[in-house]
């Protein structure tokens, strides 16, 4: 089967990309990202084909050309959010300033957001789609734990973040009713931990802990993650939404399948 990612040399894009390597069923990559993939040397990723393209908003001819024949499309690329610009921020110059200055709404441009979460991903579905993919073409969507269904239930937090990625899941749940032959799945990971970093580690130890007293804070190893939404689009989509939960049992069960016992999630 022929994959596309879009977001390849994000946190889960480049997992994804990592673990297409180890899933016999997909024979082709076409990994879309505005810079260079760097893939381990050490592999055959020959199956993999990267794009750099300017924007997620406008796809050459050549990329077009590639889209034809996709099997599903793993859909990544979003801007950063408001909630990880936070954090970032404030880790940057220390906890003192969360006093001060605790949201920075008017440093965050809510159109550029939009458009590079909505409007490019229904432009890169646009061009998939008209580019002849294969029928059922499943779309996967990466949206996030705790996105509204409702736009006009207000978020008490990042509203204006919340109605967007609302706005988008809705718009991504039109897909399959618009073009026949389309399958859509929404993924609503929680938090993704990891032990990409230092700091991420100590997060992820955290919510590790969390975990053994029931899990209050939704959130999913990074394999996981990448394991759930590949199984879903290699054998097929098993609901429209996934929740944190789903994605974990379906990841968990992937990974366990492809290699006998589950993979060590801190490697
Ligand atoms: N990380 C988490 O804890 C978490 C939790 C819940 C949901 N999610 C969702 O899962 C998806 C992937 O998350 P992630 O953690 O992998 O995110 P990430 O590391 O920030 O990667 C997102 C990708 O989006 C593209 N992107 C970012 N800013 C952009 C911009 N201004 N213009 C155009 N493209 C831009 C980039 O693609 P290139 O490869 O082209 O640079 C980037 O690699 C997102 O939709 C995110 O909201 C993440």
């Amino acid at each position: 089967m022929k994959l596309v990612v879009a977001g390849s040399t994000g946190l889960l894009g480049s997992e994804i990309i990592r673990q297409t390597l180890h899933i016999p069923e997909i024979t082709e990559v076409v990994a879309l990202s505005r810079k260079p993939l760097r893939l381990d040397e050490g592999l055959d990723s020959s199956k993999i084909k990267n794009f750099i393209i300017s924007d997620y908003g406008e796809y050459p001819d050549e990329v077009k050309a590639e889209f034809a024949g996709a099997d599903a499309c793993i859909w990544c690329a979003c801007h950063t959010s408001p909630h990880v610009e936070f954090y970032t921020y404030h880790l940057d110059r220390g906890y003192r300033t969360v006093a001060i200055t605790p949201f920075r709404s008017g440093e965050f441009d809510s159109a550029e957001v939009k458009r590079v979460c909505q409007d490019c991903t229904k432009i890169g579905f646009d061009a998939m789609n008209n580019a002849g993919p294969a029928r059922p073409f499943r779309f996967i969507y990466l949206s996030a734990d705790g996105t509204p269904r409702d736009p006009e239930k207000k978020a008490f937090l990042w509203a204006e973040y919340q109605v967007m990625r609302c706005n988008t899941e809705l718009m991504v749940l039109k897909f399959p009713t618009e073009n026949e032959g389309v399958e859509i799945c929404i993924a609503q990971p929680g938090v993704i931990t990891n032990w990409t970093s230092f700091t991420r580690g100590v997060v992820a130890s955290v919510f590790s802990a969390t975990n053994l007293i029931g899990v209050p804070f939704p959130n999913i190893y990074l394999v996981d993650a990448a394991a759930a939404v590949l199984d879903q689009a290699v054998h097929g989509i098993e609901k429209e939404t996934l929740r944190n939960a789903d994605l974990v049992r379906i990841g968990a069960k992937a990974l366990k399948s492809r290699n006998g016992v589950r993979e060590l999630w801190w490697f």
